[in-house]
């Protein structure tokens, strides 16, 4: 019998709605739907199932890790991979619900956070992340993906 495509959820925090027009300097000119393409598409050669989401809301982004959960409502998901954009850097609440969740997590930053202002070096995610991917633009995702997606295979 064919196996059920792991499920990943790709989770994007606040301001990742204005990628191709913000900051391209340090953002690029990929605009979110060229990421959820580039997801997509990956997530198709890895044999994922890709639920791509943004929210500027720090509440709506600990539900969706909740949702993660296999006994939630909803299904649960395999994986997270998560740029919680500036909620990196502030949320604990964001840390709790990951560690509630207990869903196999890669934090990815498009961006090269410690190359960057002080404050960004500081990451709340980290500690309940599988691995961190920083600096890479848009192709971390799909590092990301392919990391969630060998680590779900050996586990
Ligand atoms: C970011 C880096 C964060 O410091 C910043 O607040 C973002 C984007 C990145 O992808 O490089 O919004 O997560």
């Amino acid at each position: 019998m064919p196996q059920k495509s792991p499920r990943i959820l790709v989770l994007n925090g606040p301001n990742l709605n204005m990628l191709g027009k913000r900051e391209p300097e340090i953002y690029g000119s990929a605009t979110l739907e060229d990421l959820r393409t580039l997801c997509e598409s990956e997530g198709e050669k890895l044999g994922l199932s890709i639920d791509f989401r943004q929210t500027n809301h720090e509440g709506e982004l600990i539900e969706w890790i909740q949702q993660t959960r296999h006994d939630a409502e909803g299904g649960g998901a395999d994986g997270i991979v998560l740029n919680a954009a500036a909620l990196t850097h502030t949320s604990v609440g964001l840390y709790d619900a990951l560690m509630a969740a207990q869903t196999p997590m890669v934090e990815v930053h498009l961006s090269n956070i410690h190359a960057r202002e002080a404050f960004r070096a500081h990451s709340y995610v980290s500690r309940a992340a599988l691995g961190v991917l920083c600096g890479f633009g848009p192709v971390g995702y799909a590092f990301a993906l392919k990391a969630l997606s060998d680590h779900l295979e050996t586990r």
